[in-house]
Parts: C-alpha cells; structure tokens; sequence
C-alpha cells in the first residue's frame, strides 16, 4: 500500500520538505504522497489532530508553531525529542504515535557527509551561535558524537545557560561581542540565529570587526540566502563552509529513515536543492 506522509505547520506552503521526501520515495522505489497541512493560529489544532489521528497517516513532520505542542497528543516519545522538549517527526507505529527530533542527528550526519575528518577528530570544539529550538538538538548531537567542548554565545545569556546546564559538557556561554575574540578556541563555528535569513541577507551576529581566519569551518543552517552574509565573510577568509540545506536535507533523511526502514541516497539532491535555492 501507498505510504501517506505530511508536514504540519504555518506558514508552510513554500516547504521544500514534499520535494525531499518525494525524491526519497522515488529513489527507493516507493509509492506515496506527502502533503501539506497548513493549519492557521485561527483554526483548531486539537480538532485538526484529532481527524489525522483517524487517518491512516504513517508519519508526519511537524514544524512552527506547533513543535511543543503536539508532545501532548503523543502516544511515545524519544529521549532525544524530550530532551529538547520539541518534536519535528511522528511515526505512526500500529496506531501509537511516536514523536522524535531528527534535527540534530541531521546535522551531524550533514556535517559527517562534508567533513568526516572533523568527526574523527579527538579533540574538536564547536561554538553554537544562538540557543533556541534548532541549537539545542545540535548541541546535543554534538555532545553525542563526542565534541570535547560546545561552548554557546546568545544575545539572551539566560537561554544558553539553561541547554549547558542540561548537559554534562564544561560549557561556556558568551555574548556575541566577547566571543567575537575567541574564535582561535574552536574548530567549527555553527551560526544557528534567524539574523541574516531573508530579508536581512546584510546581517550576522558577529559584527563587521570579527576576523574569522582562526577557524578552518563555519556552518549556518540559514538557507534562505544560502550563501548567508556569515558564511560569505567565512569563505573570505579562507575557512571552509557548510550550507544550511544540507541539514533540511539530512534531517529529512533520517525522518524517512524513522517512516520506512530504508535510508535514501543524497546523491545529487544536495546539489539540485542549492540550485533551488538560489
Ligand atoms: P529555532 O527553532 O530556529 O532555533 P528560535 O527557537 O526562535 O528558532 O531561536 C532563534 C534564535 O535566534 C535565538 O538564539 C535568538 O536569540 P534569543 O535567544 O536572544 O531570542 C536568535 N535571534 C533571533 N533574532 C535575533 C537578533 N535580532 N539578534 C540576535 N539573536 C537573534
């Protein structure tokens, strides 16, 4: 039988996530459709939820504003996703719901797919730009994949206290300006704001004096530019980057993974997307 998968959310009509996932059906010779369920601040979530429960959906993603709140209609939940305290992924086993958060276990495998040796690493230290929602599943993963050290700057020093508190790491929490003279400490810096995502493609949160050349990689998961304002001075410089769309892409993956069994290829997806994109 023909799978049914989906994606919740609002706004969400320009979600690159039904192309992704139909890609992933058509490369693993699987037969589906993955919709669209746009449900406005005005409609009813718990009304909404309760039709899909009698649906036969086998998963569905779940995006803003709607992360936290779906926690409350599940049937499971997994360490990682509780931990984070969001959820981006449901599956539907035999009729038990079971949310996961597939974001920072994305990340690293988009990281691993660019950079393996970085991942091989013993001693690696990453500085995460930023500690919301997206922050705090790669902070974690990194944590997972054996960082030594995650330190974290945020305009709000309270927020990033509270994902180092959480964690077992020796953690330092910056602000954006002190950081800006640390950057020699790190091995990759992971921009993980909304600042320098359309229409402020002129921003960034380290400021015109930063000088990037101390570190070899820098990541944001900003796609919209692609090449971010961040990553444009990173490459200035010398480092090497890491787009944003390559973690929609692996965070796809690995929800489809969590759906079928099967683990679709990237192959050229990567490079189709950025042109998309751009
Ligand atoms: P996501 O789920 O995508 O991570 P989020 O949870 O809303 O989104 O987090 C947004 C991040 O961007 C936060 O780190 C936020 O900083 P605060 O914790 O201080 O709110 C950061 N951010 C958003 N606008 C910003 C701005 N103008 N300057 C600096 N940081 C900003």
């Amino acid at each position: 039988m023909a799978y049914m998968f989906g994606l919740i959310g609002y706004p969400i009509k320009h979600s690159l996530s039904p192309w992704i996932h139909k890609q992933f059906m058509k490369t693993t010779g699987m037969e589906g459709d993955y919709c669209i369920y746009e449900v406005t601040p005005e409609d009813s979530f718990e009304a909404f939820i309760g039709q899909l429960k009698s649906s036969r959906v086998d998963g569905f993603n779940i995006t803003v504003p709607y992360k936290e709140k779906i926690i409350s209609y599940l049937d499971d939940i997994d360490p990682v996703a509780l931990k984070i305290g969001a959820v981006n992924t449901v599956v539907n086993r035999n009729g038990k719901w079971i949310g996961y958060n597939t974001d920072g276990k994305g990340y690293v495998r988009s990281l691993n797919s660019k950079f393996p040796n970085l991942l091989k690493k013993v001693t690696k230290r990453a500085l995460i730009l930023g500690a919301g929602g997206a922050a705090k599943g790669i902070f974690a993963a990194l944590e997972e994949v054996g960082f030594k050290r995650v330190d974290i700057a945020n305009r709000t020093k309270e927020k990033a206290v509270m994902i180092c508190g959480r964690h077992k790491h020796q953690s330092q929490v910056y602000s954006f300006k002190d950081v800006e003279q640390r950057l020699h400490d790190y091995d990759i810096v992971i921009q993980t704001t909304s600042v320098g995502m359309k229409p402020q493609v002129d921003q960034s949160v380290l400021s015109d004096d930063t000088n990037f050349s101390p570190v070899p990689i820098y990541s944001d998961i900003v796609y919209q530019p692609i090449r971010t304002n961040f990553l444009q001075r990173a490459e200035q410089s010398g480092a090497q980057i890491h787009y944003g769309h390559t973690m929609l892409l692996y965070q796809a993956q690995y929800a489809f993974e969590l759906w079928t069994g099967r683990k679709p290829n990237i192959g050229q997806m990567d490079e189709e997307l950025k042109q998309i994109l751009k």
